[in-house]
Formats: structure tokens, sequence, C-alpha cells
């Protein structure tokens, strides 16, 4: 009678809990990052990675950055003529964020990861802009900062 119906009261809300449990865990599964994810020692992270700009093809960069209370490597630079930039980005001590001021490139840098951003760069794009840090990293973050030159 009365009793069977609650027992399948009770079944149903644990199955709905479990499986609430499992979406939720597939849910944060997916923003752990993973994959193609590169994993970097932040100790060894100056040496391993050279930050620094690489024309890989004509108009073609590649950007490494590293991130550290309370600056970026390298502070400046300088791009001629670029047509796509891929920034591979990662910090050294804490969370960062990665900003070029008037453009799409935004990207959160954690130390132990290398973050990855490919800038399609306009045609009318020259001039200098302004790189900041958008992730509150201490007292010295508002001095995070850096320029990006396009020639
Ligand atoms: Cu680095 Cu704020």
């Amino acid at each position: 009678g009365e009793e069977k119906i609650w027992v399948g009261v009770v079944a149903a809300m644990t199955i709905i809990f479990l499986g609430a449990l499992a979406y939720a865990a597939w849910v944060i599964g997916l923003q752990v990052p993973g994959g193609d994810v590169q994993l970097v020692d932040p100790q060894k992270a100056l040496t391993e990675l050279r930050p620094g700009v690489r024309e890989i093809a004509p108009g073609r960069y590649e950007v490494t950055v590293v991130g550290r209370m309370w600056q970026w490597f390298p502070r400046n630079i300088t791009l001629v003529d670029p047509v796509e930039v891929k920034f591979r980005l990662t910090a050294l001590d804490v969370i960062h964020g990665f900003q070029i001021v008037g453009t799409n490139v935004n990207v959160m840098v954690f130390p132990g990861y290398v973050a990855e951003i490919t800038w399609k760069v306009p045609p009318d794009a020259k001039g200098t802009y302004l790189v900041i840090c958008n992730e509150y990293c201490g007292l010295g973050h508002h001095e995070m900062y850096g320029f990006v030159n396009i020639i």
C-alpha cells in the first residue's frame, strides 16, 4: 500500500541525486585543464619556455609570455606586419590575466599550465597596444602592464 509508494519515491530521489552528482562531476571534469593543455613546472618555465617573439613564417608569430608578480616577460613585444599571432602564456607564481586592450586577446594565466590564444591581426592594426593584467595578483597588480607594438 502506502509503504511501497514511499519506497518508490525514495528510490526515485536517490536516482535523481546520483544523476545530479554524476552530471556535476562530468561538468567539473570538462572544466579541468587536460587533453592537449601543456603542463610546465613553474620553477622551470623561464628556461623551458624561453619568453620572447619568434617569427615562424612570414607574418606568423609565436609569442611566449611569462607572468610573475608584477611583470610580464617580455614587457615590450614588437611585431612587424603580423597576420596571426599565437600567444603562449604561463605564470610563475599566482594567477594573472593577460589582456591586450582593444583586442579580443584576454586569457587567464595559471602557474603550471601553458595557455594558448591566437590573435588574427586586422590589417589596420598598426600602433601600440597596452597589455594589462586583469586578475588581481597583489599589491603591484596595477604595475603589471606592457606593450604590443605593431609596426
Ligand atoms: Cu598580475 Cu594582476
